[in-house]
């Protein structure tokens, strides 16, 4: 066996998760579900309730405001729900340069705050004069709600630093620089993506009323679910007597799950990994799973072979090439080399070349496609993890017969047989067979619809 045959079987051990191991995690996923729903502690699971009451039913109608800000672009679209499960919608993006990702919370909520300007002037300049819209704001960071629309910055993931921004109330800023430019916007709801997706599944899906879990996939990776208010002892019901619903949507924020590593695996490249990344010690489950992350765990992997010799047939690599440049490595890299099945491994050949500036003979990319391929099946097993945990969690197979599931993002959406291999971890675990009596299906524009559903039930501005 080839020296290079022999690090890639120790790698790929390295990123396999036995069934064991699966289990053990989604057992101490259902534990700190109810330590979280018990306490907040700033390591543990976030749980935080949403103040989301009641999922709809697709009978919903009117026109709606919602902006999503949650990974590169800023979306902003005003929603016409139809009342029929369906809907129609208006919008516009842009790209979040990095100075704001990374800037002043001024200069962020002033951004957001154009960019809503820009698209009112554009696409509703009779309202500009009219009372206030009433918009839903997707914004997919962790925020620990007081009500629908406020709630203060828990911390910022997904390569977002703002620092100022970090403990004060998303919701009252944007609506202050709302105010300061005259837009006769009300920030009705703030609505995390996930809750979105859960919501905008219900919506779709008229009818079905098991829709447990709505599940981003993506740059980040997060699931919320639906709780019964009992089951929140953190959450004081007496201190809100608007609520009159048994429910409440619960955002995990299972993107934070374990960062203390009891349980979910940490090999050398996660640890390389985390210490590069503006969170180090949160968001760890995260980094395991999600988009923002399968691209640069490749790449450490690679480096290390580059630098073990182990890559013979490469020729010299340039020393500005992006194998040696922090994060230059996008996902959908990991995925097309994961996915590959061409004969020699010639994608492999096209995206080493062109990502890292690397020439592999056909053994070379056979051994990086298996690494490919590890990293993915792991992120893949972990991604069952929350969702059998909530499922058992939520004992919901003992009150129905099938379990729906709304999902979103790049990774569920391209990457190569994610649910499938999301369903074989899935009959790993204690739900076993009862993995085909969840039925999944991809829940385009939670962050559109879902915010306007959010900002349906929210209170008129008047009132509010
Ligand atoms: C990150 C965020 C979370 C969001 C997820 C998916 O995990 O913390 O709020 O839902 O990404 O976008």
């Amino acid at each position: 066996m080839s020296a290079l045959q022999k690090y890639v079987d120790e790698v790929v051990k390295d990123f396999t998760i036995s069934k064991e191991k699966l289990n053990e995690c989604v057992d101490y996923f259902v534990e700190q579900t109810r330590e979280g729903l018990r306490a907040n502690d700033v390591k543990s699971l976030p749980m935080i309730p949403t103040f989301v009451t009641d999922v709809p039913n697709g009978k919903e109608k009117g026109t709606f405001l919602a902006v999503d800000l949650g990974g590169t672009n800023f979306r902003v679209c005003s929603v016409n729900l139809l009342g029929n499960s369906d809907f129609t919608i208006t919008q516009e993006k842009w790209a979040v340069p990095r100075t704001i990702m990374r800037g002043s919370s001024a200069d962020f909520y002033k951004f957001m705050a154009d960019h809503i300007g820009k698209f009112l002037t554009k696409h509703h300049s009779d309202k500009l004069e009219g009372p206030k819209i009433k918009m839903g704001f997707t914004f997919s960071f962790p925020v620990v709600q007081t009500s629908l629309n406020r709630g203060k910055l828990l911390r910022w993931t997904k390569g977002f630093n703002i620092p100022d921004a970090v403990g004060t109330d998303i919701c009252e800023c944007l609506q202050k620089e709302l105010d300061k430019q005259n837009l006769p916007v009300h920030v009705a709801a703030l609505v995390n993506d996930t809750v979105g997706t859960l919501m905008a599944r219900s919506y779709g899906k008229s009818g079905n009323a098991h829709t447990l879990i709505g599940c981003i996939f993506g740059t980040g990776t997060n699931g919320a679910y639906r709780e019964k208010i009992s089951n929140i002892p953190k959450f004081d019901a007496a201190a809100h007597p608007e609520i009159t619903s048994d429910m409440m949507v619960i955002n995990t924020e299972w993107g934070s799950f374990d960062n203390a590593l009891k349980h979910i695996p940490a090999n050398r490249f996660d640890v390389d990994l985390n210490e590069r990344t503006p969170n180090p010690g949160f968001h760890m489950f995260e980094k395991r799973v999600s988009g923002m992350f399968l691209g640069e765990l490749l790449r450490l992997v690679i480096l290390e072979m580059y630098k073990k010799n182990l890559l013979s047939a490469i020729k010299s690599v340039p020393e500005d090439a992006k194998l040696f440049q922090d994060w230059s490595a996008d996902s959908a890299i990991t995925a097309a080399i994961d996915g590959d099945s061409t004969s020699n491994y010639a994608t492999t050949g096209y995206m080493l070349r062109d990502a890292f500036g690397l020439l592999a003979t056909p053994e070379e990319r056979e051994a990086i496609h298996r690494v490919a391929r590890a990293i993915g099946d792991r992120s893949a097993a972990l991604a069952a993890v929350p969702i059998a945990g909530l499922i058992l969690h939520t004992k919901a197979f003992e009150r129905v017969d099938t379990i729906d599931i709304g999902g979103d993002g790049s990774v569920v959406e391209f990457y190569p047989e994610f649910e499938k291999r999301v369903r074989d971890a899935l009959r790993k675990t204690a739900l076993g067979s009862k993995e085909a009596n969840i039925s999944f299906g991809i829940s385009k524009d939670g962050s559109g619809v879902g915010a306007a559903l959010c900002a349906l039930v929210a209170e008129d501005p008047e009132d509010a």
